[in-house]
């Protein structure tokens, strides 16, 4: 049976995942929860952003459903961001962020993109140091990881049956970390080519790539990049589903995965009823398709979304969450 580890978060965290629980629940009856704390409110009462026993029961599950967590706007002492807290210690190393246009919201009708991006390493090895009037951050690229990254990124394509894979470095300016990045990910593709896979490679680099990425965004299939670069162009990329809303995410590791949608806890709106579940319930189909291997239940979840957009959603997370579940 699969196993769900609920996490709402703070904020709309706290709105949006019970909805997206709802229609798991709905779609995968057989489905066992369990659920656990993590974010800022959690760190204000206890003092730590992911309680080891949170950590213990994503393990346990091996897989998660995370909301969204608040972070103070000055530093403070030992906090750290829960998400970053959670992708470094459960070696969550592969981001997955699909983009694809919704009926109505989309500003254009052409783009089906996936972004893959590394989870470990590059800028957000958390090594920055300031020493008098000079302050530096160590972007880490290692081969291991890359070519770990490359395997998500070529293996996905086999799975969804895409054809074409982007690799976005700026080995121009970065010749020794992203050389290493684009080669390692490179001879990776070239082992998955000598073995047959129908696929062509490609490589942009990453200020080029954002200009495509605005101007011919159908060109993109499936984009492969560093760290920070797909954080950046996975925002950039979110546009055409309609914004972050509408924009889900999964974190793979070896044996366990966190699902989250890309948006914040946006304190501003939270506990009137009137966040926009949509990018949470996708988070739930992304677990169906990549962990569960449900691809059925995970295109029924994304169907009855597409059903709900095109009648024209509503403007509560009650009344999105039940055109959804009369969608299935
Ligand atoms: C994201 C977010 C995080 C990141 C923040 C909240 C640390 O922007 O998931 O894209 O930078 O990775
Ligand atoms: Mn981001």
């Amino acid at each position: 049976m699969p196993e769900l580890c609920v996490i709402e978060g703070d904020g709309i965290g706290r709105e949006v995942i019970p909805a997206a629980v709802r229609v798991l629940e709905e779609v995968i009856p057989a489905l066992e929860i369990a659920r656990a704390e993590a974010g800022w409110e959690c760190f204000q009462q206890r003092g730590v952003s992911v309680p080891p026993e949170t950590l213990e029961a994503v393990r346990a599950c091996g897989a998660a459903l995370f909301g969204a967590v608040s972070s103070p706007a000055r530093k403070v002492s030992g906090y750290r961001s829960a998400i970053l807290t959670m992708r470094q210690e459960l070696d969550l190393y592969a981001n997955i962020r699909p983009v694809r246009s919704w009926p109505g919201i989309s500003p254009r009708d052409d783009v089906d993109l996936i972004v893959v991006r590394e989870n470990t390493e590059g800028l957000y090895s958390g090594r920055e140091r300031q020493n008098g009037d000079e302050a530096v951050a160590e972007r880490v690229i290692t081969g291991r990881a890359s070519r770990r990254i490359g395997r998500c990124a070529l293996d996905l394509c086999a799975r969804l049956g895409r054809g074409r894979l982007t690799i976005v470095h700026k080995a121009n300016v970065l010749p020794v970390t992203d050389g290493l990045f684009r080669d390692s990910v490179r001879a990776v593709a070239g082992e998955y080519l000598a073995r047959g896979a129908a696929l062509e490679v490609d490589e942009l680099l990453v200020d080029i790539a954002t200009l495509k990425m605005i101007s011919e965004p159908q060109r993109y299939d499936v984009v492969v990049t560093t760290n920070l670069f797909g954080d950046i162009l996975s925002d950039a990329a979110a546009y055409w589903c309609g914004g972050m809303g509408y924009a889900p995410s999964i974190n793979l590791g070896e044996h366990t995965a966190v699902a989250e949608p890309v948006h914040g806890s946006a304190p501003d709106i939270a506990g009137r009823g009137i966040a926009n579940p949509t990018a949470a319930i996708l988070s739930g189909a992304l677990l169906a398709r990549h962990v569960w291997g449900m691809e059925a239940a995970a295109a029924r979840i994304e169907a009855a979304v597409e059903a709900s957009l095109r009648e024209g959603q509503p403007g509560t997370t009650r009344g999105v969450l039940e055109a959804v579940l009369r969608g299935l």
